[in-house]
């Protein structure tokens, strides 16, 4: 078994963590990676019920296993009941990104629930520092949905060289020998998202997860034409990362045409209520063309923790003698 700062400090079998993603991954999908040995975050987005929150955390409660909950700190500032529903459910961890997590950490250390934030910068990393967050989570472009424009590894190693903290690395790890990588690199393990899209324990539908089992890793784009179209209040600093598609082809790069266009925003908004995936987004990272098949997401989590220990029991011969 794989053991690291973080494996100990919330008792996992696996040094995985998987990533909340908001209309992905609700209490079945949490608790489906903390069955592999994982933690399992729910994923709350703007538009979030925070009721919606308390049913969820429910069923990992159900099975008597950790989850964790992931915010934005740009929704927090006008919706601050889905930080209070959040301390109520007591999860283990409360990762809040997007924003300055300064706020948040005093009242979550107070609930006694421990704080990640995502780094995209060195200079985000030095706010969470400040601001007191327990874990930094080092998410590169590679990232699969809403993330920054600096690379995983280059900025993962910036971010080891100035903190103590235990630091994960989000952003393009879909295998064993990845988890590895970032493991001897130094990270305390993975956050993933993307490994688990196609995943049957997710809030997106069948035809969506499809897609994503056929995308190769070469068809996605970090696009504000999503949020753009459809008037969501996004910082600029985090465009997303989706497939390319139809509605990607006609307007990345045309982000200001696209600005008021009524026509362009109603085609997202009834491709989104009619899964027409042509036009509405499917989030998913770099790694997507190494998720080709159905997998549980507490197989996906086991199956990387026992790949990267093979991994990791191989990095010897790599030395001479
Ligand atoms: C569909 C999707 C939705 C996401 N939603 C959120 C979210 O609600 N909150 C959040 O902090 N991160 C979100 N993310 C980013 C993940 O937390 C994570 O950083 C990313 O998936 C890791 O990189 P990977 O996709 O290459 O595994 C989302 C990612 C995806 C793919």
């Amino acid at each position: 078994m794989i053991t690291t700062p973080l494996t100990r400090w919330f008792d996992l079998q696996a040094p995985v963590f998987g990533a909340p993603m908001a209309g992905v991954a609700g209490g079945e999908m949490a608790r489906a990676v903390s069955l592999g040995g994982g933690l399992g975050m729910i994923g709350v987005g703007n538009l979030t019920d925070p009721d919606w929150l308390t049913g969820q955390a429910r069923l990992p409660e159900e099975s008597d296993v950790s989850f964790g909950v992931g915010l934005m700190a740009w929704v927090l500032a006008d919706r601050p009941e889905l930080l209070a529903a959040t301390i109520a459910v007591q999860p283990a961890l409360v990762s809040v990104s997007f924003g300055d997590p300064g706020p948040y950490v005093g009242p979550l250390h107070d609930a006694g629930i421990a704080v990640a934030t995502a780094v995209n910068t060195r200079e985000d990393a030095d706010r969470a520092t400040d601001a007191g967050a327990d874990v930094l989570v080092v998410q590169g472009t590679e990232a699969g949905g809403h993330t920054g424009r600096r690379a995983t590894l280059p900025l993962l190693q910036e971010v080891l060289a100035i903190t103590d903290r235990p630091v994960l690395a989000a952003g393009g790890i879909a295998t064993g020998a990845g988890l590895a990588a970032v493991l001897v690199a130094g990270a305390a393990g993975a956050w993933i998202g993307t490994p688990l899209l196609a995943c049957p324990e997710g809030l997106n539908n069948a035809a969506a997860r499809q897609r994503v089992r056929a995308a190769g890793g070469d068809r996605t784009v970090l696009t504000r034409a999503f949020d753009i179209a459809q008037g969501l209040a996004w910082p600029e600093r985090w465009p997303g990362r989706a497939l390319v598609n139809e509605f990607t082809e006609t307007w990345h790069g045309r982000e200001a045409e696209l600005r008021g266009d009524t026509r362009a925003a109603e085609q997202v908004r009834a491709a989104r209520r009619d899964g027409d995936l042509d036009h509405s987004p499917v989030y998913a990272g770099e790694s997507v063309g190494l998720v080709t098949g159905e997998e549980s997401a507490t197989d996906v989590v086991r199956r990387l923790a026992a790949d990267a220990e093979v991994t990791l029991r191989g990095v010897p011969r790599l030395l001479s003698t």
